[in-house]
């Protein structure tokens, strides 16, 4: 079978640059990419796209109007699509039963209800993007087959997505895998291969993973649990580290040089954000309990517990170290992102941070190169952030640069690691602020060294002074 034309649904992070690769390698496929947010498409049809994501531009803008366009025409999109990928938001559960922890797959289902109330013929791969629980497939398949037409044949895919934000566009071009979970049977096995053979186009076959789909589903959740975990097993270690006087940093190196525990994602920190770690262990953790496994539950919600530790405690030792009282103090928060290279603040640590400095009264200066104004007002007027989101016009003001941010403040606070914070100069910097100047390193990017010649009172993760 010949995949001629794709579609999405879902124009986020995932859909979007997903989508933008694929029509960039496959000149011979159409593929449209659609939202139900009108605005979403039309910031994905302006020269500034609705996300920032390093080399996407380049990427849209050689396709775009050729193989690839974004659309509000769901129904138009869907019926001329042989394969359609659902790649819509799965986000945790806000009420109701698995509160706090299931994923609401909300989202997931209205996108397979749109799918079967609009196919009217023939044979459609219904490709399952977004993050969810294992067996969601299966419940897919339940509502297309529940209200097919004659005429109508349906096989529903896993291919969850291993992209990393800020590095999307790399990931996508050169993944380690690509993982495709489908039906054991002989249509089940076509629609493997014709998914298979469209990443065939810039994919070594030798790294595109077919399975069953209920492997493939839990793979994902497994990929970001051990991930998360790492994170939180080296952020375990800092305090240790700040007790005994040994540096993390070291500890770090010396154990990722055992090819058995490698290097990467061993790089403590004030916490793990993003949309998914955290989304995705609360979803493993439900699962687990659902099914009896309290142990096994309790094993991955200590990664969760361990993040949330990190955040508080690097909280409390900026108070406990401006003499314990921030009221009324500036305080500069640097960076609001989740992480460098990108302008997403879902689940970002500089929000919990932010949040327990306001409970203290402090004022803080925020600065951050790709968040925009009014998504950190939003995200510190929440009310799981602020009560009374009247404190946020009293406490928080928002800043052009980091030097503006840096005025007159007591203390600098690193939340993403930016390259443009390493690059800053703390001479300048330490003659625009308060004295005592302090400095907390939340990410561990910055020369302590030359910071303590300089004057500054330095805190950091894992190290002691
Ligand atoms: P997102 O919130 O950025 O985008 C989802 C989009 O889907 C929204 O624009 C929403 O309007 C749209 N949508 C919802 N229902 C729709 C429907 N029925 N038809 C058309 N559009 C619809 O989310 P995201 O970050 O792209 O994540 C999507 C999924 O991918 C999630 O399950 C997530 O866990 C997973 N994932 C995300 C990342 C990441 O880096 N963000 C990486 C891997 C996997
Ligand atoms: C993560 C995974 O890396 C992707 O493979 C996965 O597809 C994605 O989740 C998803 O399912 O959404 P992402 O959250 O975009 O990607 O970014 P990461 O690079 O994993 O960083 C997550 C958080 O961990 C960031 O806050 C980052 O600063 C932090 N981190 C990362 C550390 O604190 N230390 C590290 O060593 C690595």
């Amino acid at each position: 079978m010949t995949i001629k034309k794709v579609c999405c649904l879902g124009a986020g992070y995932v859909g979007g640059p997903t989508c933008s690769i694929m029509a960039y390698k496959c000149p011979d496929i159409q593929v449209i990419v659609v939202d139900k947010s009108k605005q979403r498409i039309d910031e994905w049809n302006s020269d500034v796209l609705p996300i920032y994501e390093p080399g996407l531009d380049e990427v849209v803008k050689q396709c775009r109007g050729k193989n690839l366009h974004f659309s509000t025409e769901i129904e138009t999109a869907i019926k001329e699509a042989d394969l359609i990928f659902i790649s819509v938001n799965t986000p945790t559960k806000t009420f109701g039963y698995g509160k706090g922890k299931a994923a609401d797959l909300k989202y997931v289902e209205l996108a397979a209800r749109d799918i079967v109330e609009t196919v009217e013929s023939g044979f459609k791969i219904v490709v399952e993007k977004s993050t969810v629980p294992v067996k969601a497939a299966e419940s897919i398949s339940t509502i297309l087959h529940s209200k097919q037409k004659a005429g109508v044949e349906f096989q529903v895919l896993s291919n969850p997505e291993f992209l990393a934000e800020g590095s999307a566009i790399t990931d996508l071009l050169h993944a380690e895998r690509v993982l495709i979970g489908g039906e054991q049977s002989p249509k089940g096995k076509l629609a493997i291969g014709a998914l298979s053979w469209i990443y065939q186009h810039w994919i070594p076959e030798e790294k595109i993973l077919t399975m069953d789909t209920w492997s493939s589903e839990l793979s994902k959740l497994a990929a970001n649990a051990f991930l998360a975990q790492r994170i939180s097993s080296i952020n375990a270690l800092t305090p240790l580290c700040e007790e005994t006087g040994a540096d993390v940093s070291e500890v770090a190196k010396a154990i990722g040089k055992d090819s058995r525990i490698g290097s990467k994602f061993l790089q403590a920190s004030v916490g793990f954000g993003g949309s998914c770690f955290q989304k995705d262990i609360l979803n493993l953790v439900y699962i687990c309990e659902s099914l009896g496994l309290q142990e096994v539950a309790a094993y991955w919600n200590s990664v969760i517990v361990i993040n949330d530790y990190q955040k508080r405690r690097f909280s409390l030792r900026i108070v406990h170290r401006l003499f314990n009282t921030v009221t009324d103090k500036r305080i500069s928060i640097l960076g609001f992102a989740f992480k460098k290279n990108t302008g997403d603040t879902r689940e970002s640590a500089a929000i919990h941070l932010s949040k327990h400095l306001m409970d203290e009264n402090a004022k803080l200066a925020i600065y951050d190169p790709k968040v925009d104004k009014q998504q950190i007002l939003d995200d510190l007027s929440h009310p799981y952030i602020s009560e009374d989101p009247s404190r946020v016009a009293r406490l928080v003001t928002i800043h052009q640069s980091a030097y503006e941010a840096g005025q007159g403040s007591h203390a600098l606070v690193i939340c993403t690691e930016w390259d443009e914070f390493v690059k800053l100069d703390f001479r300048r910097m330490y003659e625009i602020m308060e004295k005592p100047a302090f400095v907390f390193d939340g990410r561990k990017i910055l020369d302590h060294e030359a910071l303590i010649s300089i004057g500054f009172e330095v805190e950091t993760i894992g190290k002691r002074f």
